[in-house]
């Protein structure tokens, strides 16, 4: 249940400090801190054993709940790279110069590929006979796929605790709490899909 803390905690400290609405730029940090920590992490625990809120609810209600709450995820981050394009425009600063902005947009296009790939899943009956994949292996590398996205989305985050904002921003017992979230939302992610879907992939290869 501790993953559930973090996936409040870490949005509240981050909305807390940005002030959101106080600029522009606030927009980006409380955009993102929701978009990742929250929607797409309860997103994807949803489907965990160990850390569902509802583990007994049947799998097609969690399949519909996770494309509402990644659906949500991946417009907040869209907005919130937007947003900071904009500030950054507006500055007259140059674009992903840091390794948070590059790592970012990975992130963001990364997690607008896993979206597509699970949109395909979601519709395979409709679209199966464009792509050649059966339903179980799309599945399959749809959730192994999502390591990567989370590690991108991990780094991205632990990089942002790097930004000269987060440094002078955040109260050093924030910033801990913030890293302390990053790191155990991360490790619950990853043992989720490494247990449950890394041995399927070893067998089926
Ligand atoms: C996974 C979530 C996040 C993603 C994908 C992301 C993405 C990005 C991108 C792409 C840029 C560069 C934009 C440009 O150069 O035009 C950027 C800049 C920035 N972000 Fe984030 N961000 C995330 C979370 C955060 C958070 C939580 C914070 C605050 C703690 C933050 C603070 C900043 C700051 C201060 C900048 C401007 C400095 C720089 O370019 O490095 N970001 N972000």
């Amino acid at each position: 249940m501790v993953v559930h803390l973090s996936a409040l905690i870490f949005p509240l400290i981050i909305i807390y400090s940005a002030v959101p609405g106080s600029s522009l730029f606030s927009w980006h940090p409380t955009l993102m801190a929701l978009g990742v920590s929250f929607f797409m992490l309860e997103g994807i625990v949803i489907f965990s054993k160990s850390s569902s809120l509802f583990p007994s609810m049947a799998r097609p209600t969690k399949a519909s709940i996770h494309y509402w709450l990644m659906g949500l995820g991946v417009s907040c981050v869209i907005a919130g790279l937007v947003v900071i394009y904009l500030n950054k425009e507006q500055a007259g600063k140059p674009h992903f110069t840091s390794w948070h902005g590059l790592f970012g947009v990975i992130t963001v296009g990364y997690a607008c590929a896993q979206s597509t790939g699970g949109a395909v899943a979601k519709y395979h009956k409709y679209l199966g006979h464009i792509i050649k994949i059966r339903l179980a292996d799309l599945k399959l590398y749809h959730a192994t796929s999502g390591l990567l996205a989370y590690l991108l989305i991990t780094v991205t985050l632990l990089l942002s605790l790097q930004t000269s904002w987060a440094l002078s921003t955040l109260h050093w017992t924030l910033w801990y709490a913030c890293f302390g979230c990053v790191g155990v939302s991360a490790l619950v992610v990853m043992i989720h899909i490494t247990t449950t879907y890394v041995p399927q992939a070893s067998r089926s290869s």
